[in-house]
């Protein structure tokens, strides 16, 4: 492969578009710079786009514009058996007529590897994910679960320097799934594999992540580490689509000293950190986490503003406790405290005030 691009990175998306029919655009500007090792998820609901950009990063589609690159040459200009991805998809086909055994072979045969380290790796890529016992059967004489596992170990077993893999996980029970993030994530960096993961489980993409790309409308909406992404959404899309999320919608009355004070809809007043808001009059809608929310005035600045909720539902969790409240005029607004020593438990129909400090809650766009 060629070297390097200038600025280190190894996969690059600069201005990409692609229309499958000539007139939508369903990815419509993207923009991406990995560097070689990381960790990166594509996150967002379907039909964003995220499986149309790993094919032609895989080099399975042809953007509409833009350039794609590789280690810093153009993946137009690198034939298919020069690119060293390795890829699990969607629908992770294997070859039917082959054995699990001979599937996992038949990319190092491809790379002409001998017989005797074929197999080696074969049974090292099979071990891995738990199918060592399974290497003579066909596909057809597995389970989903087992099958997908079989993909990932292809995917796996000629040691790409990039991996692309689409909801790899997406049919294996809870406990096989979290064995399989810390195995997929674990090797991934002790190898130094460049991955670019797919999937729609948020819980998936923050504990897996180096970074998270959150994709809607053909676009990457924000891309960031995911404590990143949870505590500092840069908009509503985001806000709501990662984590538990309060908002309440109102009106931005000044903008001062790095604070914005909004006007409820329902009359009421917070201090909140001004995201994508600038002018006074504009709309907003402001967005705090359940964990945020504080009961206890005692905990907040003098100066703070405070709203008049009603209890609406206390929700027992164990270790923590869950309440609705009626805020503002949103019978959703939920408040999550620790099951912690002296920690009041409200009941239905008690009033109380609550706050949270203004850098917690974030005025976003109201759209
Ligand atoms: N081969 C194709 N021809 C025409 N349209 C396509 C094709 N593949 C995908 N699309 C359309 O492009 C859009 C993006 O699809 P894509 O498969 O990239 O979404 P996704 O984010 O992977 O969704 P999901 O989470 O459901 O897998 C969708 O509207 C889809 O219908
Ligand atoms: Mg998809």
């Amino acid at each position: 492969m060629a070297d390097a691009s200038a600025n280190g990175a190894f996969v690059e998306f600069e201005r990409v578009q692609k229309s499958y029919d000539g007139e939508t655009l369903v990815v419509k500007d993207l923009n991406l710079s990995m560097p070689k090792g990381e960790f990166l998820t594509m996150l967002g609901p379907s039909g964003s786009g995220k499986t149309t950009c790993l094919m032609m990063l895989a080099g399975f589609e042809t953007a509409t514009h833009g350039d794609i690159r590789l280690d810093g040459t153009s993946i137009n200009n690198i034939p298919p058996h020069k690119r060293g991805i390795g890829m699990v998809f969607q629908n992770y086909a294997l070859f039917p007529h082959m054995t699990i055994a001979e599937n996992l072979a038949f990319p190092l045969e491809v790379r002409k590897i001998g017989k005797a380290k074929r197999e080696e790796k074969v049974k090292r890529a099979l071990d891995m994910v738990e199918m060592g016992d399974f290497g003579g059967r066909r596909p057809a004489q597995l389970s989903g679960g087992q099958q997908q596992r079989v993909a990932l170990a292809r995917a796996l077993v000629f040691e790409p320097e990039l991996v692309l893999m689409d909801e790899p996980l997406g049919a294996l029970d809870k406990q096989l799934r979290e064995k399989m993030q810390f195995e997929i994530t674990d090797l991934a960096h002790r190898l130094g594999i460049t991955t670019v993961y797919v999937t729609h489980d948020q819980t998936e993409a923050l504990t897996m992540s180096d970074r998270v790309a959150v994709f809607d409308d053909g676009r990457i909406q924000q891309l960031a580490p995911p404590d990143q992404l949870y505590e500092e959404p840069e908009n509503s899309f985001v806000a709501q689509f990662i984590g538990e999320n309060n908002t309440l919608e109102g009106t931005i009355k000044e903008i001062k000293g790095g604070l914005a004070l909004v006007q409820l809809d329902d009359g009421g007043l917070i201090d909140c950190k001004p995201i994508n808001v600038s002018e006074i009059g504009q709309r907003t809608r402001v967005s705090i986490r359940p964990e945020r929310v504080e009961f206890n005035p005692a905990r907040l600045s003098d100066d703070a503003h405070t709203l008049k909720a009603e209890v609406l539902e206390f929700i027992y969790m164990g270790d923590i406790f869950r309440t609705r409240l009626r805020v503002a005029g949103n019978n959703d607004f939920i408040v999550k405290t620790r099951n912690a020593p002296g920690q009041v438990r409200l009941k239905p129909g008690e009033q109380v005030e609550i706050g949270w400090l203004p850098e917690d809650c974030r005025a976003l766009d109201a759209a």
